[in-house]
């Protein structure tokens, strides 16, 4: 087979986000922030150092705020240009590097992420592809998770799919993948399952939002019918595709937040404030102080 390069990705933002409302009325989650920078630039970051030049955003509702945030804010710069706050400046300007194109398409009904995937069908052509989850925070360390993904493919040149170690009691959160060797960092994927209950999940490895497919899911995707929560399923989609090709499950290295999860969501902007110079310091006193207030409360 010819060697292929990763140069497209999909970010499927059309979610109802339902587990963040009120704040996801007007606004789509991947907009909401951890510390200063929205989930879906995270993600963007993410894909663009993994060799990435084409972004392709699946919007429902809302979509205005995601396509401004990518867009240069004419008005905004003057403004900060006149109040010469250079550094304020930098921190919108070239979001996206000049070499890299955003493509938007609009999936008019949220009908699932196998479907709003299908969406980007045209575009994609017959290429493989990546696709991130926004809300799937991910802290690969000295290498984003996509980058040792892009990694995995170029050797390998077959789907991958990120996973990770899930409680047990929450395997119903999560897709679910049997794998041919348990210890392998990146196994062949014998069965996957999306959402399964705790008794009947194949395994606790959980599919993380990060995937890398090739062209060949489309046609699968053309026929998969709705699945687990009357949604159209990538899971299920997924599913047929291992009849045909290799799918691998990749463990990656790194920390991956739930911020599809209230938790989640706080412990990332937790872990990321502390990471955060400008704010570091005040975030160890503040929470020290936390502790000893709730010390007291206790005694
Ligand atoms: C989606 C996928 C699921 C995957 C999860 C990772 O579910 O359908 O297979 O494990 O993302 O975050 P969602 O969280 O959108 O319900």
């Amino acid at each position: 087979m010819k060697k292929q390069k990763i140069t497209k990705a999909v970010f499927p933002v059309g979610g109802l986000g339902t587990r963040f409302l009120p704040a996801t009325k007007a606004t789509p989650k991947e907009m909401l922030s951890v510390v200063d920078k929205p989930l879906i630039q995270y993600a963007v970051e993410e894909a663009v150092e993994a060799g990435i030049d084409t972004l392709i955003f699946i919007n429902g509702r809302n979509k205005t705020a995601i396509t401004n945030h990518f867009d240069k804010a004419y008005e905004l710069e003057h403004q900060l240009e006149l109040k010469e706050k250079e550094q304020c400046l930098a921190k919108i300007q070239n979001i996206v590097p000049r070499h890299v194109g955003c493509i938007y398409i609009r999936q008019s009904e949220a009908l699932g992420l196998g479907h709003a995937v299908l969406c980007a069908k045209k575009v994609i052509g017959n290429e493989a592809f990546a696709v991130l989850l926004a809300d799937d925070l991910i802290d690969g360390g000295t290498k984003g998770c996509m980058q040792q993904m892009v990694e995995q493919f170029n050797y390998s040149n077959q789907s991958i799919i990120a996973v990770q170690e899930v409680e047990h009691d929450k395997t119903d959160q999560y897709g679910i993948v049997q794998v041919d060797d348990k210890i392998a960092k990146n196994a062949k994927i014998e069965k996957i399952v999306e959402k399964p209950k705790p008794e009947v999940a194949p395994s606790n490895r959980g599919v993380v939002g990060r995937y890398i497919l090739t062209p060949k899911i489309f046609e699968l995707l053309e026929n998969t019918k709705k699945g687990a929560g009357g949604e159209i399923q990538l899971t299920d989609a997924i599913s047929e595709l291992l009849k045909e090709e290799q799918v691998n499950a990749y463990a990656f290295d790194g920390i991956r937040y739930d911020c599809g999860s209230k938790e989640g969501f706080l412990e990332a902007n937790m872990e990321y404030g502390l990471q955060h110079p400008d704010i570091r310091e005040h975030l160890i006193n503040y929470l020290e102080k936390l502790h000893e207030r709730f010390r007291q409360d206790d005694c």
